[in-house]
């Protein structure tokens, strides 16, 4: 049988080396994985919301819902929404997906022929290219710009947009993709660079799709601004979702709100509804549970509150032990809880960040995941969520490393 050759599309960058991985833990290794954001492994999903969780179980909440989201969880997205940005959203601009995952496959399903295009910035989000080239769409790639602390390099992207004018290939491009704060970066975008972000999308009719999945981890004095609040009137689409500030990757839930009611936005309501209701219903107890996090403000400001300000010391901490290996170059973050250092790749002999990543898992068991993963090579992605004992040895030994195999 011949396989699609879509099929080749699915990588996962970020568990490409899971079965090296297990193979070495069955050998009785104990590997430290640094490659998986999932803030749920470190700091356990709040009582309150497993509590909601098993009081739906019990109460037999166990069927189909709406395909698109139950009453009391697009409520509490609406809520959630008026008090954190002052936004007042409809229940109809809600489409409740399985994670921000699924809300990329909606999109992509619904805009993209074979041939469109979509402008991402690297280093993305790995799952942003996988699900574009599943659809049949080609990739603009533009760029954070690591000089500016992983801000957008809106002179570039001005000079494609031209050309893309010239050409008229502006036509295919159907959406430009944010990660606000980003992942693999860390970085919080400053609000003049959005400012002028919406500008672009709004002046080339390019749809604005801004992933605000880490909108609450923000850190070390920056201050996050969310493109709904800068994009009144201009067809966008936000993402977020149960899985970051409600630390319950696990309950896979997120979603994409549609807060504009232009032709445009209509027309995507309507299609992600009936992509909705082609796969009938997202997990129904996890729903309850998700509307009940982020309605109770109280425990949810105490539970982020906690989470925050200890990522921002793990990050912080595992800066400063970063800073002391010669053979990388590292950007501060202010947000989520990556960091993304530059390998000095000529001064080590060591061929690429493929080539890192596989040693440091097979030599020093630590799993990271390689920059070309996320469209930028010679860099890796390390998470730092766990506790600084675990921080203190992996990332010392990811120094010694580099010193180890170092030219001279
Ligand atoms: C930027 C970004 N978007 C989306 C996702 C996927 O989120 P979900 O768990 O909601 O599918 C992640 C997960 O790490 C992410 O970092």
């Amino acid at each position: 049988m011949i396989l699609s050759k879509r099929s080749g599309y699915a990588v996962n960058p970020i568990l490409e080396e899971d079965v090296v991985a297990a193979e070495l833990e069955r050998r009785g290794k104990k590997v430290i994985k640094l490659n998986r954001g999932d803030p749920a492994v470190y700091f356990p999903t709040p009582k309150y919301i497993i509590d909601s969780y098993v009081k739906a179980l019990k109460e037999g909440k166990t069927q189909y819902s709406d395909a698109t989201g139950n009453k009391e969880i697009k409520a509490a997205i609406m809520q959630r929404y008026k008090s954190l940005y002052g936004l007042h959203i409809k229940e109809q601009d809600i489409v409740v997906t399985i994670g921000v995952s699924e809300a990329l496959s909606f999109i992509n399903d619904t805009l993209i022929n074979p041939g469109d295009r979509a402008i991402l910035f690297k280093p993305y989000y790995a799952q942003y290219l996988p699900k574009l080239q599943l659809s049949g769409g080609t990739p603009i790639f533009e760029s954070y710009y690591e000089k500016d602390n992983w801000n957008i390099e809106l002179s570039h992207l001005n000079k494609s947009i031209k050309e893309l004018k010239e050409s008229g290939k502006i036509k295919k491009v159907k959406y430009l993709l944010i990660t606000n704060p980003n992942n693999p970066t860390g970085t919080v975008l400053r609000k003049e660079i959005l400012e002028e972000i919406v500008d672009i999308a709004n002046e080339n009719n390019i749809l604005l799709i801004s992933d605000e999945i880490y909108d609450e981890i923000v850190y070390n004095n920056a201050k996050f601004t969310s493109i709904s609040n800068l994009a009144k009137g201009v067809p966008h689409i936000i993402l977020n979702g149960a899985s970051k500030n409600y630390d319950s990757t696990g309950f896979r839930l997120g979603m994409a709100i549609i807060p504009e009611d232009d032709d445009l936005s209509t027309k995507l309501k309507q299609k992600f509804t009936d992509f909705a209701r082609i796969r009938l219903s997202v997990n129904t107890p996890s729903q309850y549970a998700f509307a009940e996090a982020m309605r109770n403000t109280q425990e949810h400001k105490k539970a982020i509150t906690y989470m925050v300000k200890e990522i921002e010391k793990r990050v912080n901490h595992s800066m400063k032990i970063l800073k002391e290996n010669e053979y990388i170059d590292v950007v501060e973050p202010n947000g989520a809880y990556y960091i993304f250092p530059r390998l000095h790749i000529k001064d080590l002999k060591i061929k690429n960040d493929k080539e890192f990543v596989s040693r440091v898992l097979k030599e020093e068991y630590i799993q990271l995941t390689r920059g070309s993963g996320f469209g930028d090579p010679d860099h890796f992605r390390i998470v730092s969520l766990p506790p600084k004992e675990i921080l203190d040895y992996s990332l010392n030994r990811i120094n010694e490393f580099c010193r180890k195999n170092a030219k001279r």
